[in-house]
């Protein structure tokens, strides 16, 4: 980054962490990541189920021990007392004593982060409002449902103001409206100073956020960069369409590939670039209203079905 001559927010190197399953039996769980994060960026970790996400952010926080790698905060261990000190974190499934009301959940947190006690009781209550949770300071915590208790594990995250906030699949659980305020609590953060590191295996709740991703696959990165560089198919734009009468598909067949009905009787296809106008015009022709251009891109699940395919090539 040429602004930006700091040490990066988050340094991880040469990672591996190799789990033993039975006695006799060894996992190698993550092998050799590395990840850079910029200050003051959002970055995606993604990756489908057991593609050791959580073991790598969890090594990064301290909470497993490593079986190589270097692992930094902006510039320190982040396994020391100040490297700790600038990190903040929502695991993967946040337990909270259930006997605790949300407030006493929150002041016990912000102790724990050295928030000074005459600021605890307005960051609460700011901080529970930032996640939607005003007006549940006494509820008790036995009865949050699952995604007010997600709401509260990010409010405890960021509790401590921390320059760098890590979030374990900061969507799950959340309905659509929470997952909207999770993705704009990430960019107030980042215009705040901070850098997040996130991880999902749902693009869409990366795509919107993330300045960079790395890309997980059995334990490796194995891409990594903007979405759009990633999954982009290069040369083709995706349209979506709406109220396009049936017989028209054989029209626009000539110009159209990977024809697909969509939700809300919208209906996708993808042309190349230099035919956008003349697909556009042939919408319009046919009375149907185009919704959306935009580059076409590869699915996540193409993407990882394309890699695994090529591994498997690799083998044999
Ligand atoms: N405590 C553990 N003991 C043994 N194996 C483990 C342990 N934790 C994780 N693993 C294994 O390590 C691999 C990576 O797991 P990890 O939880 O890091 O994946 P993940 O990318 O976070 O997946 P998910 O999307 O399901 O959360 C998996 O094969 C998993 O079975
Ligand atoms: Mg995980």
């Amino acid at each position: 980054m040429t602004q930006n001559t700091g040490p990066a927010a988050v340094a991880i190197a040469g990672a591996r962490k190799v789990y033993t399953v039975f006695p006799q039996r060894q996992r190698v769980a993550v092998d050799d990541v590395s990840i850079n994060v910029p200050a003051g960026a959002i970055h995606g970790l993604l990756g489908p189920n057991g593609a050791g996400k959580t073991t790598t952010l969890k090594m990064l926080l301290g909470l497993v021990r490593p079986d190589a790698g270097t692992f930094r905060v902006l510039g320190v261990d982040s396994r020391s007392r100040a490297g700790r000190g600038s990190l903040g974190f929502l695991p993967e499934q946040p337990y909270f004593p259930p006997q605790l009301t949300a407030a006493q959940a929150m002041r016990l947190y912000a102790r724990l982060s050295g928030v000074p006690e005459r600021e605890i009781k307005p960051r609460t209550d700011e901080l529970l409002a930032r996640v939607g949770l005003e007006g549940n300071q006494r509820t008790l915590l036995s009865a949050f449902s699952r995604g007010m208790l997600q709401r509260l594990g990010i409010a405890q995250a960021i509790v401590g103001r921390p320059k760098v906030v890590v979030l374990d699949e900061p969507a799950s659980g959340l309905d659509p409206l929470g997952q909207r305020d999770v993705r704009n609590l990430m960019i107030t953060l980042r215009d705040e100073g901070a850098t997040v590191l996130l991880s999902s295996h749902q693009l869409s709740e990366v795509e919107a956020v993330c300045d960079r991703v790395s890309i997980m696959s059995r334990g490796r990165v194995a891409a990594e960069g903007p979405i759009q560089e990633l999954l982009g198919v290069a040369g083709r734009t995706s349209i979506t369409v709406a109220g396009l009468p049936a017989g028209v598909r054989s029209r626009l067949g000539v110009l159209a590939a990977d024809i697909a009905d969509a939700a809300d009787g919208l209906r996708v296809f993808s042309v190349a670039d230099s035919d956008v106008r003349r697909a556009v015009d042939a919408v319009d022709d046919a009375g149907g209203r185009v919704v959306s251009v935009q580059p076409k891109r590869e699915s996540l699940e193409d993407y990882f079905t394309r890699m695994l395919a090529n591994e498997a090539g690799e083998v044999a």
